[in-house]
């Protein structure tokens, strides 16, 4: 068929049929693909059909339909994509930057299992591939479900998209009966050039580099504009497993291999960080000829044994690292420096670039850190960039790696102009006026206006509703600033009761300008919705310094509810209190964040604040995940003495992995004494108050690893 219109032989009459029918069968075509992941057409049929569309809507514009296909985005709800909860998490790599890191990381690995410098330990050295991580299900050798990785345990569902890949394989053979195949969704050099290409000719809009058009190109609603776009996959890890794919990584990539993924070449053994950093040096004088971008190199303990005996740390395995490339840098001329003021009152200094091109992407701004990083200085009162300052009007050295903000890494002297002067940092908040003071011991000038200055507060509401907090449908960071700058509300407890307090809130909402009555009615619904959620997300939400996301939860998952996590929070701020040593025996929870939340907590209108808040909210208890059926889930639980089967970092989270909670002394709430050889003052104090106590053997039967 062709979707060339010839006028004179096509009549509005039959121009109006054709329109329906395509209508019919175009919307029918896109049901079947999306939402029952069978498709009715092949691919160049549904492309001739929509063209043949657009093409009658251009020639017979009054004729484009309510239901025209040329607007329809898949029978995906225009929303987003449906939510999948990951079964095992997607967790992300800690960084290494130099060799003395990859040395550090070997060293801490041995201290870990208790192994000595003699005994060998394997690694497997492989590629980072810089693109996206996407998790493929097999259930009985079928692909059943595809998700990007999102938060880590929520992620998209992408299966529609995913099915287009020539990389991902729909059914395999000899598989096990449920396997996830994990690994990075990306765009080789010259497929990104061509698509960019073809991008401007047709007037769309270009990517700034392979890993976001392989993103965006992912993440279309429309899959039927997936399958045209060039998307490759490299295969490295796993999820969740019906029966283990190999003992060691090595064995299973080469696993992967053979059930039909791409699994990188350039994937070896190395026996130890000497030749794991030998092998990152190959790789980096191979990059450019690769053909795709990689942005480091991932070293991963071999043996699988051992790196479930490692686990993980809060968002990152123990046993594997990510060794970065140097990141990339160009010069331009810094035009003015600008304060921001963010949520917890931090001034931040902001280089307003003239925009230039680093690593394929246009930066226009950076950060400067704080006063001390512009002056040439660091934390301890050092020289940085051998002493020299950053003023208004200089030529500057911008870098970026990865995703993370671009900064300002030197400085030309040469090209300083005459009348340049050195930066005074402001004393007083630009937001609100109120003192900006710098505690000793702290890189931060910060505003001490709390929610009187515009900036935090806003910045606080703009926190709270984000996406890992309260994530609420309708109010963004638009509405925040627009509902604050109207008064209508100045902390987050007021979202709560916007609709009361006006009465008639949906009244005097939908005459606003930017809403109607259904947005006004959506977004007071979306409100309500909120008003029961996850205690993480609660804590998360209130902004507190050093509390992030995944700490949130950690804290969530060891409190349980929020009467007993606010009752600990208050009672930790006695530090010699029991709730204290609670506090701070969270693996993830250090002293300075420990400090932040008993401060936010001590202080009386920031405190009543958060009471205002929960008295809206009904906050649902959290759970201990990976714990079901776990023999210690909720107890707490105290070593001692000498383990002589796994080190003591090795037990604790082994411990915490079940669900337990480990303490570091022995009181009235310790459930459970571990007790090897050497054991005084605890296992004495435990047998006075009649605590269980168990030898390093019964423990391991208790858990099942006896
Ligand atoms: S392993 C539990 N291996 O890097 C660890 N990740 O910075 C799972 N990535 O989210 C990740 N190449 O998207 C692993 N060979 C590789 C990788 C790789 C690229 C990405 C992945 C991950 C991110 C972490």
């Amino acid at each position: 068929m062709s979707s060339k219109i010839d006028p004179s032989t096509l009549t509005r009459k039959d121009a109006e049929k054709e329109l329906a029918d395509l209508a019919r069968v175009l919307n029918a075509a896109n049901k079947a693909y999306h939402r029952d992941d069978a498709p009715d057409l092949s691919d160049a049929e549904y492309d001739a059909l929509k063209r043949r569309n657009v093409a009658l809507e251009e020639q017979f514009p009054y004729l484009k339909r309510a239901d025209s296909p040329t607007d329809q985005v898949g029978a995906i709800p225009a929303e987003g994509f449906s939510k999948v909860r990951h079964e095992v998490a997607m967790l992300s790599l800690s960084n290494a930057f130099d060799d003395d890191d990859i040395a550090d990381f070997d060293q801490r690995i041995r201290r870990y299992l208790g192994l000595s410098e003699e005994e060998a330990l394997r690694y497997v050295a492989e590629p980072k591939i810089d693109g996206l991580s996407l998790s493929l299900r097999y259930e009985m050798g079928e692909l059943v479900q595809a998700a990007t990785r999102g938060d880590g345990t929520t992620g998209e569902n992408v299966t529609a998209n995913a099915r287009t890949i020539s990389d991902v394989p729909t059914r395999l053979t000899d598989a096990p009966d449920i396997l996830e195949v994990r690994g990075e969704i990306y765009m080789s050099h010259s497929d990104f050039q061509a698509l960019n290409e073809h991008q401007a000719e047709a007037g769309d809009k270009t990517f700034a580099n392979p890993r976001n058009a392989a993103a965006g190109s992912l993440r279309q609603l429309d899959a039927a504009i997936t399958r045209r776009r060039p998307l490759r996959f490299f295969a490295y890890a796993w999820g969740a497993l019906s029966q283990p794919l190999a003992d060691t990584q090595l064995c299973a990539i080469a696993r992967l291999n053979q059930l039909g993924f791409r699994t990188n070449p350039l994937t070896r053994a190395c026996g130890g960080p000497k030749e794991m950093v030998a092998h990152y040096r190959k790789i980096e004088t191979q990059r450019a000829e690769l053909g795709y971008d990689i942005d480091g190199v991932v070293y991963k303990v071999d043996n699988l044994d051992l790196q479930r005996r490692l686990g993980f740390r809060s968002t990152t395995p123990r046993w594997a690292i990510a060794h970065k490339f140097p990141a990339e840098l160009a010069w331009t001329k810094l035009e003015r420096i600008d304060i921001q003021v963010g949520r917890t009152g931090a001034l931040s200094p902001v280089a307003r670039l003239v925009p230039v091109t680093v690593g394929g992407v246009v930066v226009s701004n950076a950060t400067l850190h704080n006063e001390d990083y512009i002056a040439g200085r660091d934390n301890k009162g050092g020289e940085i960039r051998g002493g020299k300052d950053i003023r208004e009007g200089d030529q500057v050295q911008v870098y970026r790696a990865g995703d993370v903000i671009p900064k300002v890494a030197d400085v030309d002297l040469t090209k300083r102009p005459v009348d340049a002067k050195p930066y005074v940092f402001p004393k007083i908040c630009p937001e609100c006026g109120s003192d900006a003071v710098r505690e000793a011991g702290d890189a931060v000038r910060r505003c001490t206006g709390g929610m009187i200055c515009p900036a935090q507060a806003v910045e606080k509401l703009k926190h709270f509703v984000g996406r890992a907090a309260f994530d609420i449908e309708g109010l963004g960071a638009k509405q925040v600033e627009q509902f604050y700058a109207d008064k209508w509300i100045s902390e987050p407890a007021d979202i709560f009761t916007l609709e009361d307090r006006y009465g008639t809130g949906l009244q005097q909402l939908k005459n606003r300008e930017g809403w109607g009555e259904k947005s006004a009615t959506n977004l007071f619904a979306a409100i309500t919705e909120k008003r029961s959620i996850e205690l993480g997300r609660v804590i998360f939400a209130l902004g507190i310094r050093h509390v992030g996301e995944s700490a949130s939860n950690l804290l969530a998952r060891h409190y349980g509810s929020w009467s007993a996590f606010s009752e600990a929070i208050g009672s930790a701020q006695d530090p010699e209190s029991s709730a204290w040593g609670d506090l701070l025996s969270i693996d993830g929870v250090g002293s300075v964040m420990a400090q932040s939340l008993v401060n936010a907590f001590a202080q009386e209108a920031e405190r009543a604040g958060i009471d205002r808040l929960v008295e809206q909210l009904d906050v649902q208890s959290a759970e201990r995940p990976q714990s079901d059926g776990s023999p210690v889930a909720g107890k707490t639980v105290v070593f001692t003495g000498t383990l002589e089967k796994m080190t003591r970092a090795e037990a604790k989270g082994r411990a915490e992995a079940l669900g337990a909670k480990v303490s570091g002394s022995v009181s009235a709430k310790t459930d459970l004494l571990v007790a090897g050889p050497g054991a005084g003052s605890k296992a004495k104090k435990a047998t006075e108050l009649g605590i269980e106590t168990l030898d390093e053997n019964g423990w391991l039967t208790l858990i099942g690893e006896g």
